[in-house]
């Protein structure tokens, strides 16, 4: 068996690994679409892309595209595509925003008529507390019918859902690395 002081630092060290996997994850905005001024065709806006997310403080955003650029607006500056006041401005084509706060970030194209076109973004960044109750469990012993009810289909769940799993499977991973290092 260890000693003390050391289990106390693997513990430690494996809990700190269990934090970094767990708390953030990194969105592709658009999906393979990437970030490019919609062609009218394209199977759903940016907007709809964001309301199938959930977003928590710490995750990141990542916008690809060439030749544009990705400015962080204020609200008034969103609905009315106006680039010349952002709060901050990326033009390298590989642009990874975290999310440091809760609440709305709008996003828009630096190149108007693409903004015009729909090239703009709301994120809600979730609160901790709505991240802490994600809603009733299931009730226990049933064949699972909590799951069915029509509170529990929105797209958003799902999605919440899966984030969920992913986190107690890495929960989980990290609960085996502090059992190995306790008894190895
Ligand atoms: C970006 O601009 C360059 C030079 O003007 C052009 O060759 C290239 O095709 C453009 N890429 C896209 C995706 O529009
Ligand atoms: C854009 O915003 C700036 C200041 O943020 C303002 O002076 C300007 O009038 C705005 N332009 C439009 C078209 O709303």
């Amino acid at each position: 068996m260890a000693s003390p002081a050391i289990t106390f630092k693997m513990v430690f060290l494996s809990a700190l690994f269990a934090a970094v996997l767990v708390n953030s994850y990194r969105f592709e905005v658009g999906d393979e679409r990437g970030w490019s001024k919609p062609t009218g065709k394209d199977p759903q806006s940016y907007n709809q892309w964001a309301a199938k997310n959930r977003f928590r403080i710490g995750d990141t955003v990542y916008f690809k595209y060439q030749n544009d650029s990705v400015l962080e607006v204020i609200s008034a500056d969103y609905l009315n595509c106006n680039t010349s006041n952002p709060i901050s401005k990326s033009e390298d084509g590989d642009t990874v925003f975290q999310f440091d706060r809760s609440g709305f970030f709008y996003f828009i194209s630096g190149q108007p008529d693409h903004c015009k076109a729909g090239q703009k973004i709301i994120i809600r960044v979730m609160h901790p507390s709505e991240v802490e109750s994600p809603g009733p469990a299931p009730s226990p012993g049933g064949d699972g019918g909590g799951w069915d009810s029509d509170n529990w289909e929105s797209p958003r769940f799902n999605a919440t859902s899966k984030l969920f799993a992913v986190s107690y499977f890495m929960t989980v991973v990290a609960g085996l690395f502090v059992v190995l290092y306790l008894f190895m």
